[in-house]
């Protein structure tokens, strides 16, 4: 039976990736995406997104009271463009700027204000429940979609993550970022409960998403799979 034959129910239609910055995540999340013929959707961008809003409006992303207001007046939306998914905010598209070295500086912080995060797993579920699709960010697996069976998260270790960064000419402090990810009080970065934690400094993305199809297999997504794989 071919991908778009079999039939997950609303609860396991989800793939689950979490894993900190530079983890190669977004990269295995679209490959798997494609290979299983799922949806994709980054989190991380719905976040940037809305760090790109406050940044626009003049908000102070420390301040948490103000990105909390300026958060709740936005209009957030989710757009699709071929198989990814992709943030809009009060109907713009915002993907341009995404990966500016102010969002990378401010993003975490935003993150991190609890209202924001209501707003865009809300969002999340309300768009990817009952539709077979990959998502990646850091509470995915763990807070988004809970009951989701198929869970990975991704790691490396972080001079591994931060010389990636750097070959992609990106200026990124992933040791600040990993420490407001994973020690903020809402929904923090963590292996959620069930996942299947691959280190991606051991394998090429090849060989990640080939662990990963080896998984879900077993987990019995095997017609989809059986197909995948046969497919190359
Ligand atoms: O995956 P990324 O580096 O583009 O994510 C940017 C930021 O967004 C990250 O520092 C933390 C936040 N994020 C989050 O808090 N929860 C998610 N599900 C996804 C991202």
């Amino acid at each position: 039976m071919a991908a778009a034959e079999s039939h997950p129910t609303p609860e396991t239609s989800v793939i689950a990736i979490d894993g900190p910055a530079a983890s190669g995540k977004s990269t295995v999340a679209r490959a798997l995406a494609s290979r299983l013929g799922y949806r994709f959707l980054n989190s991380g961008d719905l976040y940037r997104a809305m760090t790109w809003h406050c940044l626009h409006h003049g908000v102070d992303c420390q301040d948490s009271g103000a990105v909390a207001s300026a958060a709740g007046q936005a209009r957030v939306e989710i757009g699709c463009d071929g198989a990814d998914y992709y943030p809009l905010i009060d109907g713009g598209d915002p993907r341009a700027h995404l990966r500016s070295e102010a969002i990378n500086s401010c993003v975490s912080p935003v993150s991190a204000v609890p209202a924001v995060r209501y707003i865009l797993s809300a969002a999340i579920r309300a768009h990817a429940q009952g539709r077979r699709t990959v998502v990646e960010g850091r509470d995915i697996g763990s807070a988004v979609f809970p009951e989701t069976p198929y869970k990975f998260y991704i790691d490396a270790p972080p001079q591994v993550r931060q010389r990636r960064r750097r070959n992609q000419g990106q200026v990124e402090e992933i040791a600040r970022r990993d420490l407001i990810d994973s020690t903020r009080s809402t929904d923090p970065l963590t292996v959620a409960p069930g996942a299947t934690v691959i280190d991606s400094s051991t394998l090429d993305i090849q060989g990640v998403v080939a662990a990963m199809l080896d998984k879900l297999a077993g987990q019995g997504l095997g017609c989809a799979i059986a197909a995948c794989s046969s497919n190359g």
